[in-house]
């Protein structure tokens, strides 16, 4: 089946017909090879000379296979799909093509594998385009600048360290942070934004992948979204290829001049599997054991998001790859790779997160370098007095730690400080509309919610939210006008401060 999936061409019937009525006869030489040995979600195979990497193979058996290692006289290939008649001395072929997936509108709403197949027990979407697996990246003199925001409906997100679309930010955490959640909470917020999501799950749990298929269902998400899963227990051919079967996906998609967000959940657990396919061929290794072309690896990845200039149709493709860290160690190989690819991070703590400020983000070492060009000018300028208040505070909290006595001025700004990271706390999928942001920052910097008691925090930007939707005051209103709109809100809210 994956076969003819495989191999299809737009209209193999008019193709055939075509290739029948030039048909000469004559001799013909044709290479074939066979299985030399197969296991641990690999295959070596001798007699094809002129295989090439990254070339399908076609074994008898119905398997297929990839070049991904040429040595002499035989090869490393990694399965894709594998029967259990396969074993040594199975005949093999070169089939001349590289592997590609099937693209289009179709794929929205839909759970697919890294070759398109469809795991939701649904029939195959009509696609009618494919699209190979890896290509290079847009040239330079083919993209724009990033100069749109994209939101992700979090408050310190969408405030400190903004995005752009096409920016490629990391998320990076330790284990169990809140990686996911928050990747995911971004994906949600493009509901009604005319974005379409990928969501690349790589050796994940069935678990969290029925999960996250679940949540974006029922928050209606899954509409725009297609998610693209190789479990734990797929082949390793197969979570090696899912980032870049998502990767193409959206790319179809950006070249069509759509936005889109993709999200690689995570290439940690990508890059292990490339070090043991790279391991079982034989590879040479290097640091950490893993083969030396690993930032080539990511980089080719996340090279391909990018903004399209307007005659290519202005598409665009975000990508929020996520990686773990171990013990907060974030100058290890693979996440100082990443670091250095991505236009910036968002890192998160687990610290933070076990004294229970959630979203965990550690505002000190999270940094978007091309984001603020994209960000809207009124909420950048109060997001810079915000994070003025708020870097201070973070530096008089050490002091407070000694249980020295403070000056009364500075017992007030660690007393603005505590209320803001108060105000800063999140919930899982509550993402929150930019003019809320706008709202909150300028109810904080005017010091209108200045004194509040932290219980009343919560109920009181509950209000505030509900008054945004009623509002149609826009971003470009002016500082003025959301002073008041603000003070006016706060008062109806029964907070006396305002009034
Ligand atoms: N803002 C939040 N509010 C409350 N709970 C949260 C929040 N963010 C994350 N959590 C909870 O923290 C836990 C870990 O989250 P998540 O699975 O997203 O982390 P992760 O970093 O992706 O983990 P892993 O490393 O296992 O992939 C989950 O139970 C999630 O519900
Ligand atoms: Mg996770």
């Amino acid at each position: 089946m994956p076969f003819e999936d495989l191999l299809a061409a737009p209209s193999p019937l008019a193709k055939q017909a075509e290739r029948l009525r030039h048909y000469r006869f004559g001799l013909r030489i044709s290479e074939q090879g066979k299985v030399v040995s197969v296991g641990d979600g690999i295959a070596w195979i001798e007699g094809l000379p002129s295989a090439r990497m990254d070339e399908i193979v076609l074994l008898e058996d119905g398997s297929t296979a990839l070049v991904f290692h040429l040595a002499r006289e035989r090869f490393g290939a990694i399965l894709l799909h594998q029967t259990e008649r396969l074993t040594a001395g199975t005949t093999a072929l070169l089939s001349g093509q590289r592997l590609s997936i099937a693209v289009g509108e179709g794929l929205m709403g839909r759970v697919v594998d890294p070759l398109g197949i469809p795991l939701d027990d649904l029939p195959a979407p009509h696609l009618t385009a494919r699209r190979a697996l890896d290509i290079l990246s847009p040239p330079i003199i083919e993209r724009d600048f990033v100069n749109r925001p994209l939101y992700t409906g979090n408050k310190i997100i969408d405030t400190l360290i903004p995005i752009g679309k096409g920016q490629r930010q990391l998320i990076i955490g330790d284990n169990g942070t809140g990686k996911s959640a928050l990747a995911l909470d971004a994906l949600i917020n493009q509901k009604g934004k005319n974005i379409r999501c990928v969501y690349v799950m790589i050796g994940q749990k069935r678990s969290s992948v029925i999960g996250l298929i679940e949540t974006l269902r029922r928050t209606g998400a899954l509409e725009y979204t297609c998610v693209v899963v190789a479990e734990a227990t797929a082949m390793p051919g197969l979570k090696y290829l899912a980032p870049f079967a998502g990767c193409t996906l959206a790319e179809a998609w950006m070249w069509q001049g759509h936005d889109t967000l993709v999200i690689y959940d995570d290439l940690t657990t990508h890059a292990r599997t490339y070090r043991e396919l790279s391991l079982l061929l034989r590879r040479p290794p290097g640091r950490e054991a893993y083969p030396g072309d690993i930032f080539y690896l990511h980089a080719r990845l996340l090279e391909r998001s990018t903004v399209l200039a307007a005659r290519h149709g202005g598409g665009s493709m975000t990508a929020l790859p996520i990686v773990e860290t171990e013990q907060g160690e974030i100058a290890a190989y693979i996440p100082t790779n990443l670091i250095s690819i991505t236009d910036g991070q968002v890192y998160l703590d687990q610290d933070l997160f076990a004294r229970g400020f959630l979203p965990a983000i550690d505002v000190t070492r999270s940094v978007s370098r091309i984001g603020g060009a994209a960000q809207d000018p009124g909420i950048k300028k109060e997001a810079g007095r915000m994070k003025l208040d708020y870097l201070q505070f973070l530096d008089l909290e050490v002091f407070t730690r000694f249980g020295s006595r403070l000056e009364a001025s500075m017992e007030a700004r660690i007393k603005r400080g505590q209320l803001l990271r108060e105000i800063l706390k999140q919930e899982r999928l509550a993402p929150l509309p930019v003019e809320f942001q706008m709202a909150w920052m300028t109810a904080f910097n005017c010091g209108l919610l200045d004194g509040l008691a932290p219980e009343r925090i919560k109920p009181l930007l509950q209000d505030l939210l509900l008054k945004v939707h009623a509002s149609e005051l826009s971003l470009s209103g002016g500082r003025e006008q959301w002073r008041n709109a603000v003070r006016l809100w706060l008062s109806e809210a029964g907070h006396e401060q305002a009034a």
